[in-house]
């Protein structure tokens, strides 16, 4: 399968805001919102959101396949560091290659920025999601206890971060 990396715009609106719909139903642990809150967006509000120029996506042909927020501080002291998250795939483009192409979309756009550390949040019993950010060379840099509470029950996060030097 062929898949593209692009910076999404208020044009994917719609697209987008299916696509965290489905990924907040089929995959809450890998997202901060619930259902409800992610219902309640319009596709106004998720245009604005994209115009903001936090998200990035990957395309099959002309389809979104997955997204991920990509957001650095403009404060010059933070200016090294920019969070990944949520970082998603539709289940039909899961372990076809779509998520590689974002993540070294992302790794790319991030080095050529001057960017030195990528950092993201994930739920410790997330096996899938952290084997995957392994490969790129994330690395369990602290846990964070009671970080979630998804239908009231206390999920902990590793906060992972990539460096590129140093
Ligand atoms: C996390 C995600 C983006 C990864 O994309 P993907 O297409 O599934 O990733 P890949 O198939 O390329 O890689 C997954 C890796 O986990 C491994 N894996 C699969 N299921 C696993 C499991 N239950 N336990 C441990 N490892 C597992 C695969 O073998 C593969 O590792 P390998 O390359 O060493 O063989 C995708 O699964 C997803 O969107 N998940 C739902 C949302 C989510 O959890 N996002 C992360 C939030 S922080």
């Amino acid at each position: 399968m062929d898949f593209r990396y692009a910076a999404l715009t208020r044009e994917n609106a719609e697209e987008w805001q299916n696509l965290r719909l489905e990924g907040v139903r089929d995959f809450p642990v890998g997202f901060l919102l619930t259902e409800e809150e992610a219902a309640k967006t319009s596709v106004e509000r998720a245009a604005d959101i994209l115009a903001a120029g936090s998200t990035r996506g990957v395309f099959s042909n002309d389809t979104l396949a997955g997204f991920c927020g990509f957001r650095r501080s403009e404060l010059e002291r933070l200016r090294h560091r920019a969070e990944l998250g949520p970082f998603f795939v539709s289940a039909r483009f899961q372990g076809k290659g779509a998520a590689s192409v974002l993540m070294l979309g992302v790794i790319e756009e991030a080095h050529a920025a001057g960017i030195e550390q990528l950092e993201l949040f994930v739920d410790t019993k997330n096996a899938r999601a952290i084997r995957f950010y392994q490969r790129f060379g994330f690395k369990h840099a602290a846990t964070l206890i009671d970080s979630v509470r998804i239908d009231g029950r206390s999920h902990n996060d590793d906060f992972m971060t990539l460096k590129f030097s140093g």
